[in-house]
């Protein structure tokens, strides 16, 4: 299984997001993370339709938008007339996470369940069939350049092995604090998309940075550390 990389616009200049877009096609991105934050969910504050609207326009590299809205079931239709590939939304937003699943797919994009670092994975015991892909965060959301959360490594086998055991096709995200340090572990415990913020658009060489991910995340080894 290849594994993706997505950077993360949120630690790009947001005065110049064609440019970390750019840079995102130049260094081989598969995806591009985008995280939209309410200032309820999580205390931050970034953007909302009209910037996701814009930013589809201007790659064609897919999107993944990472919803850390409360109730996302008012507004994900906004996001999936942008035209967008994927969304996630946090199991801990709303009561009713098997409809928001299941109108992201009737909207025409993959449907993802983001878990913050205090939720067990149990809370997608009752969701394989709806869900596409899991994020499992490994820091506590709301801003970029946090460190990494060791016990995410265990967290992704576990649900790595959860899924299996219910036969169901999941794929996994990280997202937070990843880096060279610890993606080949992520890899190995079962992870297939790294959300990379700082670690990307934190270097001189968003691009470069890109690489050096990648190869990192290729490497065998069980290491693992704060980025
Ligand atoms: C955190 C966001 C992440 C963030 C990751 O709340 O969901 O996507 O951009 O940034 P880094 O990679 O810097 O931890
Ligand atoms: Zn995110």
């Amino acid at each position: 299984m290849k594994v993706r990389i997505a950077p993360s616009l949120l630690a790009a200049d947001f005065a110049r997001l064609a440019d970390a877009l750019a840079a995102a096609e130049a260094g081989g991105a598969d995806l591009v993370h985008v995280d939209v934050m309410d200032g309820h969910f999580v205390p931050n504050l970034t953007m909302g339709p009209p910037v996701v609207r814009a930013l589809r326009k201007a790659t064609r590299l897919p999107l993944d938008v990472h919803l850390m809205i409360e109730r996302p079931e008012r507004s994900l239709s906004e996001y999936l007339d942008a035209g967008v590939e994927y969304v996630s939304v946090h199991v801990e937003s709303t009561p009713h996470l098997q409809r928001c699943l299941d109108a992201i797919r009737r909207g025409g994009a993959r449907a993802g369940a983001a878990m913050n670092p205090g939720t067990p994975t149990l809370a997608l015991a009752s969701s394989w069939r709806d869900v596409d892909y899991a994020v499992v965060m490994s820091v506590n959301p709301g801003w970029g350049g946090q460190p990494f959360l060791e016990g995410s490594v265990d967290k992704v086998r576990r649900l790595r092995r959860e899924a299996k055991d219910a036969d169901a096709r999941l794929t996994i995200e990280v997202d937070g604090g990843v880096g060279p340090a610890n993606a080949a572990a992520l890899v190995a415990a079962g992870a297939e998309i790294l959300v990379a913020g700082t670690t990307v658009y934190g270097e001189p060489d968003p691009a470069a940075a890109i690489g050096r991910l990648r190869d990192a995340a290729a490497a065998r080894t069980e290491a693992s550390g704060t980025r």
